[in-house]
């Protein structure tokens, strides 16, 4: 974290502690209607979202599909697609004619020059479109609606999930000072003192900034404890070599571990007879959310027949307590992991302010956090143990991606306004 935000050890870390250009957490006194985009988790989504009254609500909502050619072909066809969602839900809405603001929560690592200028630095998860990396999203984007001209859009604030997530957190707990996200892929942010990042003129204040923590171990440092099985899901993956610590992690991988290491434990004659079907050899056969039917408390035996039937596999009852094991060992790790990240990030922000103790709340989302049976648990326990002085609360964000988009968007024109007031105030002094 330390090389991540020095001035000269940046280009070097791995976690790369990215400034997102959020400076303050909500305040109650945002308002207005906002559009959001939310790309990079299970589904992209439309949203248009009213703030008012210390309240967020989202007015209405589109899903649209990315198809799997355009995740991975030119980047001009993955935002005329965007734009052309945009487009058709502004027509559902009947909201074609107004010019409104708009939050883009955009969850890939991203170096932010300010709150509407963002580059990508490189695509993570299932995305993977030619000619983004290394661009401004927020011009790509505006290209693709120029393209289109059948619609304008306002100012523009980028935002990645784990940001939206804390600030969506921000008016039922205004402790909220951490986002997590633990699904397709996982990573955090929090609130950081400015002076402490090197890369951003100021000293007063704080800053959110994106760990981008699914990066930790690219420079080797997990090697340790990394297991054949994590170098083969790498080595598989469509970016070999980056993210090694969301590989073990989260919702994308979770699955093919344990199919790898239920063949693995087969082709040693330790489980199934020793037999290994067809679907055990194919990638994404074994999904992540049957580890959580798996380990379900009560259910889960049963579960975990109709799977492995479902699966070719011929098993006996011992074979079904070891798939339990092995799911129950692969989500534990999962969940150990993330507390040690998460424990770091309180007891960081515990030392920053000089505190004895740190009472503080992190606003969650994903897939894993929110649907597997127990993992949340075991996360929680592992946190309590690894810091001590850190009372942590979790709050499970309601549309984090979606409100959380928009409340950014809300408090940046916050900011703008106030400091528009300063600026005025300043000439009526002069004058
Ligand atoms: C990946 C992305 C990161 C995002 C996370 C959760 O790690 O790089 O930006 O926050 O997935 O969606």
């Amino acid at each position: 974290m330390k090389k991540g935000l020095g001035k000269t050890t940046h280009h070097k870390a791995c976690v790369k502690m990215l400034p997102t250009f959020v400076r303050a957490t909500p305040d109650g006194t945002e308002k207005g209607d906002f559009l959001a985009l939310d790309l990079g988790g299970t589904n992209f989504r439309v949203l248009h979202v009213q703030v008012k009254e210390q309240k967020v609500v989202k007015m209405d909502s589109q899903s649209c599909a990315i198809p799997q050619e355009i995740m991975v072909g030119p980047g001009k066809q993955l935002f005329d697609h965007i734009a052309a969602c945009l487009s058709k839900f502004l027509d559902t809405q009947n909201l074609k004619g107004k010019t409104l603001p708009l939050g883009f929560t955009f969850s890939f690592p991203c170096e932010q020059k300010e709150i509407d200028k963002s580059i990508l630095i490189r695509w993570t998860k299932g995305f993977n479109c030619s000619g983004v990396e290394g661009k401004d999203v927020v011009k790509l984007l505006k290209m693709a609606i120029q393209r289109r001209g059948d619609f304008n859009i306002d100012s523009v604030a980028m935002v990645n999930d784990t940001v939206g997530t804390m600030m969506s957190c921000g008016y039922p707990d205004s402790n909220c000072e951490i986002g997590m996200i633990i699904g397709t892929g996982t990573n955090a942010c929090y609130m950081e003192d400015i002076k402490n990042v090197q890369r951003v003129v100021g000293e007063d204040g704080q800053m959110c900034i994106n760990t981008e923590w699914g990066g930790f171990g690219d420079d080797n440092a997990l090697n340790d404890i990394l297991t054949e099985i994590d170098f083969e899901v790498d080595r598989t993956s469509i970016n070999p070599g980056v993210h090694t610590f969301e590989k073990m992690i989260s919702g994308m991988y979770l699955g093919d571990i344990v199919c790898l290491m239920l063949k693995k434990l087969a082709e040693e004659k330790l489980l199934f007879k020793g037999q290994v079907s067809d679907a055990l050899r194919t990638p994404g056969k074994f999904e992540t959310k049957f580890l959580s039917d798996i380990e379900k408390p009560r259910s889960g035996l049963e579960n975990a027949k109709r799977i492995l039937n479902s699966l070719d596999l011929k098993w006996d009852l011992t074979d079904l307590h070891v798939v339990q094991l092995v799911c129950d060992t692969i989500s534990k790790r999962s969940a150990d992991l993330c507390a040690a990240c998460l424990a770091t990030l309180a007891n960081r922000i515990r030392t920053n302010r000089g505190l004895e103790k740190l009472k503080t709340t992190v606003g969650v989302d994903g897939t894993v956090y929110r649907k597997h049976p127990n993992f949340s648990t075991k996360l929680e326990e592992r946190v309590k143990e690894l810091a001590p002085q850190c009372e942590i609360s979790f709050l499970i964000s309601e549309d984090g991606s979606g409100k959380g988009a928009a409340m950014v968007t809300a408090v940046a024109q916050r900011l703008a306004r106030q400091s528009r007031l300063l600026d005025s105030d300043d000439d009526g002094d002069n004058s």
